[in-house]
């Protein structure tokens, strides 16, 4: 099977990229399938909840400054998927996946040829795809050349947005990119399977005409799914909500809620 990837993104932050990407990256670990889960922000967030699955797993990790699993220094990090020369290989965060850790060395990426960059990213990411079956791209807030690539490298994205005005303004800008990358030739083969609408409480009035509005004027741009604000999915950052003590009515609603996303995501995936 070719490898199939899937990148989450929207420029603003805190809307739940990294919440759902890690639960991606579970699913599909779940369905059995060879996973590579790729940072692609600085911030390190997926990164810091692979590595900590990883300890949890019992794979022997360095430990840093603070006494935290860190990336073993052989291990590839995101900002060697830019350089064709690098041969490292992505960390085994359990059995049948596979991380490519955020690292410092991105803010050099950010900083070299646009250009230079997607395309040592391509043929870099090409090499890799042989080995995996699907990976799942985290991506950082504001606009960057790291998101343009991430984009380039990419067959899918799905846009987390909260109902609100800055975050939809933030999908503006989103979409404005997706669409550059297309003219630009440089990922003829992107397609963006949606907007999740992502902390909604269904409580309050503007939410819910805020979502209407959205879906009226979006149609098939919002996935027919969405996330409701939940206390135990904001806890579940090192293992999926649905893997968390059971117990609360709260976290087992959640949980299938969460799965219910992640499903309709891996089908439009064709997964
Ligand atoms: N549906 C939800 N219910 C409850 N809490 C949530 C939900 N979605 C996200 N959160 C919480 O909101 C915060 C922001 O989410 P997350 O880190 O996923 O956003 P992000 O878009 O990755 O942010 P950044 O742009 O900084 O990378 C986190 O504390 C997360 O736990
Ligand atoms: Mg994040």
């Amino acid at each position: 099977m070719a490898m199939k990837t899937v990148v989450f993104a929207n420029q603003k932050g805190g809307i739940g990229k990294t919440t759902t990407s890690r639960h991606q990256f579970w699913h599909f670990e779940e369905k059995g399938l060879r996973t590579l889960g790729i940072d692609l922000d600085i911030q390190g967030n997926f990164t810091r909840s692979l590595l900590n699955m990883a300890a949890e797993n019992g794979i022997a990790l360095p430990l840093d400054d603070f006494g935290r699993p860190a990336l073993p220094e052989t291990a590839l990090r995101a900002s060697g998927l830019f350089d064709v020369e690098n041969k490292d290989q992505p960390l085994q965060v359990g059995k049948n996946t596979f991380l490519i850790g955020a690292d410092a060395g991105m803010l050099d990426v950010e900083r070299a040829d646009l250009d230079e960059v997607v395309k040592a990213g391509q043929q870099r990411f090409k090499e890799l795809a042989d080995d995996y079956d699907v990976a799942v791209i985290d991506t950082g807030p504001s606009v960057s050349g790291l998101l343009v690539v991430a984009l380039s490298i990419a067959d899918f994205a799905v846009s987390p947005c909260k109902p609100d005005r800055d975050a939809i303004e933030g999908l503006m800008g989103f979409f404005t990119n997706v669409r550059r990358v297309a003219e630009r030739g440089t990922n003829p083969r992107l397609a963006s399977l949606g907007v999740l609408p992502n902390q909604i409480d269904r409580k309050r009035a503007f939410h819910r005409s805020t979502l209407d509005e959205m879906r009226q004027n979006w149609g098939d741009g919002v996935l027919p799914v969405e996330l409701p604000e939940r206390a135990a999915i904001d806890v579940a950052k090192d293992r999926p909500v649905w893997r968390t003590e059971a117990g609360t009515v709260s976290r087992s609603v959640a949980a299938k809620e969460m799965m219910a996303v992640c499903a309709c995501i891996s089908n439009r995936m064709g997964l």
